[in-house]
């Protein structure tokens, strides 16, 4: 049974170099025991050291298995100091009652600037007259040269990043126009459009931020570069398989859209050793970039912060909110309350067990909050009374029951 512990006795483990700026948003807030390990333990070295830690945060190449899992008996909670998750299994963690955290927005800001800045040299026809540079050739027009005011930049997919760029190009006094397969809020003086083939037909600068799903793979092929006006430029920094790289190479051949700029790629190299091959290599107007829309020195240190903060708002106070495996429950403050945290397989009769032992302990609920996903759920019930022993071993043996602690 775990109960609460004392913050300084609630050991943490950062692995892979995290951000100083995690282990300082955990030291604030009273969370001394840390210790930061600069590489991604094989799964042997990790088995040996993941017992003894309550919290674990990791980057992408610690491989956290359900092998590995199994040996994590303390474990409450595992932070994901990156954007993917792919490296945890988060069926087998939420199995266990460990929610997952990552931070999905910490990069958002970076790959809009780019974006922009992208937008900004393609209308000017700079990576040509660069690349001509390289090879000795001036040649200085303000042929087919444009400034980015004034024109249309159609946002695919418009989500944080959409969003937040939607913003920035206003600003910069651009007309935007955006299509989403969900409604959105237009932002600023942004027009939503009825259809893809609108966005594709009006905009100058056409840039994609969908994810990668079955519905977006190749959602830019042959037939929606031919609707594109021949001036203007596609900009994908979202994934790799929503662009038809083939398709796009034979626009740019023959010059049926004004150029490009490609941050992501259906097949990157697994690592900077590996050559990079693609029939973009000798495109026209084109701007290759490795996969590095949001990498920022800034967006790592708002990873260390956002993800150690997800981290805390749970240890502290139950909050699961953003986690990408387990029930969302955000939570106010349980000031002069005891908060139960109740983690249970999602199977009918739980609950009601949970709240028969706690009425036959003569305990009165002053808040409950429920929340179920992926056959798990998650209750939180603050209580105004001293709890004893008794009780939470009780709450433990209810059938079902994954995790229980409390918090003071
Ligand atoms: P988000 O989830 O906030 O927004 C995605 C938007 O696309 C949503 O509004 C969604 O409704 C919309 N959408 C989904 N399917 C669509 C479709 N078929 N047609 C039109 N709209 C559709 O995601 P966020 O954070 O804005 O990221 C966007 C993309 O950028 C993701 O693919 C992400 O992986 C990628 N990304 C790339 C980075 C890089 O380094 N190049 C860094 C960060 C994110």
């Amino acid at each position: 049974m775990k109960t609460s512990l004392n913050k300084n006795q609630i050991k943490i483990l950062l692995l892979e170099n995290i951000h100083p700026n995690a282990e300082e948003t955990l030291q604030t807030q009273g969370y001394s025991n840390v210790t930061q390990l600069a590489h991604a333990p094989p799964e042997d070295e990790l088995k040996a050291m993941i017992p003894e830690y309550h919290l674990i945060g990791i980057r992408s190449r610690t491989q956290i298995t359900a092998d590995v899992l199994a040996e994590a008996n303390r474990l409450v909670a595992l932070g994901c100091f990156c954007i993917g998750t792919n490296q945890v299994d988060l069926d087998s963690a939420a199995q266990l009652g460990i929610p997952v955290f990552n931070a999905p927005f910490s990069n958002t800001r970076s790959v809009a600037e780019l974006v922009l800045a992208e937008a900004i040299l393609l209308l000017r026809g700079v990576p040509e007259k660069s690349m001509r540079m390289h090879a000795g050739t001036w040649t200085k027009s303000a042929e087919g040269a444009h400034e980015i005011r004034g024109k249309t930049l159609g946002i695919i997919g418009y989500g944080n990043i959409g969003g937040q760029l939607s913003v920035m190009a206003e600003n910069l006094g651009m007309r935007v126009i955006y299509y989403d397969v969900e409604p959105k809020l237009r932002l600023g003086n942004a027009d939503p459009v009825a259809d893809l083939n609108q966005l594709l037909t009006t905009s100058d600068i056409v840039t994609l931020h969908v994810p990668d799903t079955p519905s977006t793979r190749n959602l830019i092929g042959t037939a929606e570069l031919a609707a594109m006006q021949a001036h203007a430029v596609l900009i994908n920094a979202s994934r790799g398989g929503v662009v038809d790289i083939g398709a796009l190479a034979a626009a740019l051949a023959e010059k049926r859209i004004g150029g490009a700029a490609i941050d992501v790629f259906p097949q990157e190299p697994k690592s900077n050793a590996e050559p990079f091959e693609s029939p973009l290599l000798n495109a026209h107007n084109t701007l290759l970039t490795p996969h590095i829309g949001g990498s920022t020195i800034e967006a790592q240190a708002n990873i260390g912060i956002e993800v150690a903060e997800k981290l805390i708002r749970f240890s502290d106070n139950g909050s699961t909110q953003s986690a990408v495996n387990f029930p969302e429950v955000s939570l106010p403050e349980h000031v002069n309350l005891h908060r139960l945290l109740h983690i249970h397989h999602d199977v009918p009769g739980v609950m009601s067990e949970v709240n028969a032992t706690l009425s036959s302990a003569g305990i009165n609920i002053a808040g409950q909050y429920l929340m179920t996903r992926n056959k798990i759920g998650y209750v939180v019930i603050d209580i105004n009374r001293e709890y004893s022993q008794d009780l939470l071993t009780r709450l433990k043996a209810i059938k079902g029951t994954l995790k229980c602690r409390v918090l003071f």
